[in-house]
């Protein structure tokens, strides 16, 4: 492993011996997102391409670092927890776990992961607002006092297994601007927090406050604020049934811009942290799961097939909807912009758009099964051939996340810069 800059690979290479990287220089290392120092990231992906297995996630833990800092600078004084459902993995969790003040985590399997790498108990919240009485009654017995509820059934389930908790009580707000709405599922209405907190506070429970999610990939900073107000003045009515000091949790849904048009969280921030400044006397937390990984992640992945059929070009990849692009069928265009890497004499170069004819594939997945399409229609070079590697960037979040091995194809290894 070289000591500038090095990956750690978890599975054999193509040689089967332990992968080396070349080094990249260290006056690379320091200069941000991948997309603005491409001749450092390719390099990274076209070793890579030539000495490992595809498919590949291949994270840059210096974008994770670089992520943390930016979402502090933008919101200072408001605790940091990683919404570690967006790309679980634990080397993911050892870079940001120094970064962050905690994990929001929603089952007992992401809990015993952050404690299995040393994560302290008080540094995990359990907010899913609906757990099962043996994954509550477990989480506590590991230490966890934070838990998330939204209605007088789970208040109750928590008392009974977790006895002394501290909850937050979830509120619905306003996603109708996100790519992945949540409210439908999850927050109970405005006007029920009151009779919920007075249940709590007839219980052994303490209530700490109140918690929303905008929905994911959102794109309205004004949703936040309306929300963070309309938080105010529920706890106002009824502050003597929470916990001091009181928090407003703002959830995740921090835009990330897979596409140019996509608000950057320098806009995004503004308004949110006018609000939060307004409101001195709490204590506001935000858990973003998509903003802290997405950009900081490439997925690596081979043509295995090119086919004309039916008056249509197919391209068949190594990886496909099941294992890595589930998610992405939840947005209204391909969140996606792959580039491929073209062999040049010996070695590969990058090629993101190049001078040569595109035209328009259906990219699809390696499975037998026709749902397995990851973009029905992309621009790709016309001599796309089998063997090209082709590079998704911005691909952190809620990928292999969601990823399966159906039919046999294995969820995609994850290699992770130092
Ligand atoms: C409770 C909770 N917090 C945080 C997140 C992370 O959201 P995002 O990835 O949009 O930042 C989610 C996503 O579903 C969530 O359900």
């Amino acid at each position: 492993m070289h000591d500038d800059y090095a990956c750690r690979p978890h599975a054999s290479t193509k040689s089967g011996k332990r992968a080396r990287f070349d080094p990249v220089p260290r006056s690379l290392q320091a200069n941000g997102h991948p997309a603005h120092r491409p001749e450092s990231w390719s390099g990274i992906l076209n070793d890579l391409a030539r000495s490992e297995d595809t498919p590949l996630v291949v994270v840059d833990s210096e974008a994770l670092r670089r992520n943390c800092k930016r979402f502090r600078a933008l919101l200072p004084g408001v605790t940091l927890l990683y919404a570690m459902k967006a790309l679980p993995d634990t080397r993911v969790t050892d870079v940001l776990g120094e970064y962050v003040d905690g994990f929001d985590a929603a089952s007992l399997g992401e809990i015993e992961s952050l404690l299995d790498r040393g994560v302290e108990a008080d540094r995990i919240e359990f907010n899913n607002p609906v757990k099962s009485p043996v994954q509550i009654e477990a989480a506590a017995s590991l230490g966890i006092t934070r838990f998330a509820c939204q209605s007088a059934a789970e208040v109750h389930k928590i008392d009974k297994h977790a006895p002394s908790a501290e909850i937050m009580i979830r509120v619905r707000a306003d996603d109708s601007t996100s790519q992945v709405p949540l409210s439908s599922k999850f927050g109970t209405r405005p006007q029920e927090v009151r009779q919920l907190a007075e249940l709590a506070g007839r219980t052994s429970l303490q209530t700490r406050g109140l918690a929303f999610h905008v929905g994911s990939q959102a794109s309205d900073p004004n949703l936040w604020r309306s929300a963070i107000e309309m938080c105010v003045g529920l706890l106002r009515m009824s502050s003597t049934v929470f916990r001091d000091p009181i928090s407003i949790n703002i959830g995740g849904g921090f835009p990330v811009p897979y596409l140019p048009s996509e608000p950057r969280l320098e806009h995004i921030a503004v308004p949110i942290f006018e609000a939060v400044s307004r409101n001195p006397g709490f204590q506001f937390v935000a858990e973003p799961g998509r903003f802290l990984v997405a950009d900081a992640a490439s997925i690596l992945a081979s043509v295995i097939g090119i086919e004309s059929r039916n008056g249509r070009n197919w391209a068949f990849l190594d990886i496909g909807h099941f294992q890595a692009f589930v998610g992405a069928s939840r947005y209204p265009y391909f969140p996606y912009t792959p580039y491929v890497l073209n062999r040049h004499g010996e070695g590969l170069s990058t090629q993101a758009s190049g001078n040569q004819k595109h035209v328009e594939y259906t990219l699809t997945g390696p499975s037998c099964d026709s749902f397995d399409i990851i973009a029905p229609s992309i621009r790709l070079p016309e001599k796309l051939s089998v063997g090209d590697h082709l590079v998704f960037p911005n691909a952190g979040a809620y990928t292999i996340a969601y990823g399966s091995s159906f039919n046999g194809f294995p969820v995609p290894r994850v290699l992770c810069t130092d």
